[in-house]
């Protein structure tokens, strides 16, 4: 099945956000596949937006990625990646849709609480960049009361 990296960012652990973020992937019926709560060093946070290397923010938006512990996640379940975006908002939260996690808990766009990865070929490279050692493999006792 489809799975997506989701990293809640410093801002979004700072602020006491991290069960609430995770608890609507959970409830939505997402199924967590990983999960680690790290300080990421600069050259990983570089890796990590190398597709972001040539705009002007790249330096202030590593900074921001470094500046405090993230959790990094990764979610499964069908359409998750699509889904996932849906449920984080619009990257500047001036335009999130409230009752996205944007929308409800962040105003500026350098602190936008969480990134999820944004096509499935970007959630593989995301996977593979922050969990080397592969996501954890299990199956939801719950999966027939999501999935027809
Ligand atoms: P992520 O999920 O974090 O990858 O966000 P995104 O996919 O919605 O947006 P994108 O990948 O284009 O940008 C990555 C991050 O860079 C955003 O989440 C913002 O934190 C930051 N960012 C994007 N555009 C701007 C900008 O114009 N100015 C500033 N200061 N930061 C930006
Ligand atoms: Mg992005």
């Amino acid at each position: 099945m489809e799975q997506t990296f989701v990293m809640i960012k410093p801002d979004g652990v700072q602020r006491g956000l991290v069960g609430e973020i995770i608890g609507r992937f959970e409830k939505k019926g997402f199924s967590l596949k990983g999960l680690k709560f790290v300080n990421v060093e600069r050259d990983f946070a570089e890796k990590h937006y190398a597709d972001l290397s040539s705009k002007p923010f790249f330096g202030v938006l590593v900074d921001y990625i470094i500046s405090g512990p993230v959790v990094a996640m990764v979610w499964e379940g069908s359409n998750v990646v699509v889904t996932g975006r849906k449920i984080i908002g619009a990257t500047n939260p001036a335009d999130s849709a409230p009752g996205t996690i944007r929308g409800d808990y962040a105003i500026h766009i350098s602190r936008n609480v969480i990134h999820g990865s944004d096509a499935v070929e970007s959630a593989r490279k995301e996977i593979a960049l922050w969990f080397p050692e592969g996501p954890i493999a299990w199956r939801s006792a719950v999966e027939p009361w999501i999935y027809e």
